[in-house]
């Protein structure tokens, strides 16, 4: 297993701590904070919880999480560490100085920073400033993949493809930021956000709420899905991006915003903002609004994943790059996941629609494993479903880690008749059964028929195995 080492573990270095966790590292904490094993439990409970979630197939095994009393300790066998200390710089130079003087020789090191650039953090680092970059996450880590890599001149071309190699390893997006600058680039559009935001506080023209709704009802659901400029080149309709600039272009030069002017944070604006939140949400505990704000994620990013666009697209190609090929057991076991919140209904209970979902991917899994996988039926051969009993045995809840085995109970000719148990992994409680018959079908002719003989001699080798 790989190990990484995190140094500095608040709402950023547990969110880290989670993600490499949860994608099988061994995890080793160095936190002063005497709370630190408290809160960032918090934070793993809530990464556990939804992580899993966003895929379909099993995770890796969860690596261990320890805290150490040292940053020499900690860092010790770390193949990558990363700082997510308070944002002063001095801190970050000593802490970067002690990691220096400990760290193994080929180790790289990310810095969470969202407004230093590299070249100041490299700084009097000897032969550790060029495996030293900035890679800048977004809160929740364990949820958002977005993490900005940005290098200096000091580190090569090798150390950036390898700190690639690590975080696309772990589910994330590595944006390159090509040329070093203060703040990077998605806090600079944050910036200017936050800023008008404020002034439309400040000058009496909207609430907390409404600006927030301003987000959340209209241009942020798009810029989730297709950015600032796919999201433009649209609007500008059939006459395209051009277009729109013509359209849209003057408007910059009356101005309507703000523009770099700050409002000055005075008492005043500060109570007005703090006022209007606790009315906007004061009723929510912060715990609660991160189940919110995690549950709405996962489903949100189900869904582009669903449609195999923008952050649901990466989700996919992480996942293929997890899949594994089954295990040839008696049973198989054919799913191994969890529950995710958009697969409940109202009441919190898995909806019965789900659970011929849940049976129709195991059967899938059966399919590949004998080899009736996406290039069979490419190339014209498929099985259909025939038939389907489901019994409903237990409560199945969002979050529950479950497993479906599958056995062939008659693997003849073109007939395959399978019986799934799915099961709760906390207690191995029948959750529900299925009795599923499924026909080999010619794509072509749209009609029963014999499956090609590596197929049929796979299948018969199984039902026989099952049989026994
Ligand atoms: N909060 C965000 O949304 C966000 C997003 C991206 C990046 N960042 C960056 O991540 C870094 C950490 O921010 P945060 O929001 O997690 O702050 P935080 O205050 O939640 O956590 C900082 C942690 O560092 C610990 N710490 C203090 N001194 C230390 C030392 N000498 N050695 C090790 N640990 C020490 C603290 O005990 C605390 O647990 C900052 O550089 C920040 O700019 C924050």
């Amino acid at each position: 297993m790989n190990t990484v080492a995190i140094v500095g573990g608040g709402v950023i270095g547990g969110g880290w701590a989670a993600r490499f966790a949860l994608m099988g590292w061994n995890v080793r904490i160095f936190d002063p904070d005497p709370e630190s094993e408290r809160k960032i439990g918090a934070v793993m409970a809530n990464a556990r919880r939804t992580l899993p979630m966003l895929y379909d197939t099993p995770m890796p095994t969860c690596g261990t999480v320890t805290y150490h009393a040292t940053i020499a300790e900690a860092v010790q066998g770390a193949r990558w560490v990363q700082e997510s200390v308070p944002e002063r710089l001095s801190l970050k130079a000593s802490t970067f100085a002690e990691i220096a003087a400990n760290v193994g020789p080929d180790a790289l090191v990310g810095s969470s920073t969202s407004g230093f650039k590299p070249s100041q953090l490299q700084e009097n680092l000897g032969s550790l400033a060029a495996r030293l970059m900035v890679a800048h996450p977004f809160n929740p880590v364990y949820l958002l993949p977005l993490v900005e890599l940005v290098p200096s001149a000091r580190n090569t071309a090798e150390h950036i493809d390898a700190a690639k190699e690590i975080l696309v390893s772990i589910g994330m997006y590595p944006l390159h930021v090509r040329a070093e600058i203060d703040a990077h680039i998605a806090d600079r559009l944050l910036e200017s956000v936050w800023r008008e935001a404020l002034w439309l506080v400040k000058d009496g023209i909207a609430t907390t709420e409404e600006i927030d709704n301003s987000i959340r009802y209209g241009f942020g659901l798009r810029w989730a899905q297709m950015g600032l400029f796919e999201t433009y080149r649209v609007a500008g309709g059939e006459a395209g991006m051009k277009h729109f600039m013509a359209q849209f272009g003057p408007c910059l030069h009356w101005p309507w915003s703000r523009l770099t002017d700050v409002p000055d944070f005075t008492n005043d604006l500060v109570d007005l903002i703090a006022g209007q939140s606790d009315a906007q949400s004061g009723h929510a505990s912060i715990r609660d609004l991160e189940v919110l704000r995690d549950d709405n994620l996962v489903a949100l990013m189900r869904a582009l994943k669903q449609q195999g666009a923008a952050a649901g697209k990466l989700l996919i190609d992480h996942e293929n790059s997890l899949r594994m090929p089954l295990a040839d057991t008696v049973p198989l076991i054919t799913q191994s996941r969890i529950v995710p919140v958009d697969w409940t209904d109202v009441n919190g209970h898995m909806n019965e629609g789900r659970y011929g979902q849940v049976f129709s991917d195991a059967s899938e899994e059966l399919m590949a494993h004998i080899g009736a996988d996406r290039a069979y039926v490419t190339a014209g051969h498929s099985y259909f479903t025939a038939e389907t009993t489901i019994r409903y045995l237990a409560e199945t809840l969002a979050g529950e880690a479950f497993t479906v085995a599958t056995r062939v109970t008659l693997g003849e000719g073109k007939k395959i008749r399978l019986f799934h148990e799915m099961r709760r992994a906390a207690d191995a409680e029948i959750l529900a059964t299925c009795d599923q018959f499924l026909l080999h079908v010619s794509l072509e002719s749209r009609r029963s028929c014999p499956p090609l003989p590596q197929v049929a001699a796979r299948l018969e080798a199984l039902a026989q195995a099952h049989r026994d």
